[in-house]
């Protein structure tokens, strides 16, 4: 589903992504660890385009991601959550599931905000998902964080997409919560197929949700395997110098970057 080769990136003089080489299969829930600056944001941004890589090659769904003169086709099969939800807080729960759909529908029926009729029952499945259903039609900032986050999983799902690229998206959440953002999201990924990378600052959910852990460090891939094959040599290399075994400090790490801008 994502194959990526020898894939650079450099911000000014600052190497960000080197060389990095990974392959993703459909349906695999991957989590991506690294240290602050190591580079994940930035790997998902090259893959949906949100960032131009400066080398390598990089296929995802089918499609030339480096080559294609259209992005938005390949965000039509790229779903993006983000920290931070993104939702639009005046417009009820299922507008802002179906603001999913807009890559699939005309450019008067996007303006409009007009849907058909499988658009809005496919958006009530996305929020039946997560389990909002019951609140479609209340106003999302009526919601809790984390509830918004599981609105943000159920635009991304509304877009039927291939894959879905979460960046921190637990990050601003209270553990029991962010465990059940993370596990609606595994779910959905095994019963639907979709490939999902996400990054995470937290080594013990990577363990529990990931299929797959990918480390990074300084731009470079320094782990690719199992969650149970994670070993404290594979963390000493994914933070160098740092400890890396329980939730709590690594969350701050990402609020201390967040704060940084
Ligand atoms: N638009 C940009 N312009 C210049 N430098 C950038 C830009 N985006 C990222 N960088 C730099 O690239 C490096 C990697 O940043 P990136 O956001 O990918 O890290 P990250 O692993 O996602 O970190 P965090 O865990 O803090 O989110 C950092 O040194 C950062 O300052
Ligand atoms: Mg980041």
């Amino acid at each position: 589903m994502i194959r990526i080769g020898n894939l650079t990136k450099q911000f000014g003089s600052n190497p960000v992504l080197r060389g990095i080489d990974l392959q993703v299969g459909a349906g695999e829930f991957v989590v991506i660890l690294g240290q602050s600056g190591a580079g994940k944001s930035t790997l998902l941004r090259c893959i949906n385009r949100l960032a131009q890589a400066d080398s390598g090659t990089l296929e995802v769904a089918g499609i030339d991601a480096l080559g294609c003169s259209d992005p938005r086709l390949l965000r039509q099969q790229v779903a993006m959550i983000f920290q931070h939800h993104n939702v639009v807080p005046r417009l009820s729960v299922l507008k802002n599931v179906l603001t999913g759909r807009l890559g699939a529908v005309s450019t008067l029926a996007s303006v409009l905000q007009l849907f058909r009729r499988d658009d809005i029952e496919l958006g009530m499945q996305c929020l039946a998902r997560v389990e909002l259903d019951h609140k479609a039609h209340q106003r999302t900032d009526s919601l809790s964080g984390g509830q918004m986050q599981r609105v943000g999983i159920a635009r991304a799902l509304a877009q039927r997409p291939k894959v879905i690229l979460a960046d921190e998206p637990v990050a601003s959440l209270d553990p029991k919560t962010a465990r059940l953002v993370l596990q609606y999201l595994r779910d959905a990924s095994r019963e639907l197929g979709i490939t999902v990378l996400c990054n995470l600052h937290q080594v013990d959910y990577a363990r529990e949700f990931g299929d797959r852990i990918v480390g990074l460090a300084h731009g470079s891939l320094v782990y690719d395997g199992s969650a149970e094959g994670l070993s404290e040599a594979d963390l000493q290399r994914i933070y160098p110098g740092q400890q890396a075994t329980c939730t709590a400090p690594l969350p701050a790490m990402s609020y201390c970057a967040e704060l940084r801008g």
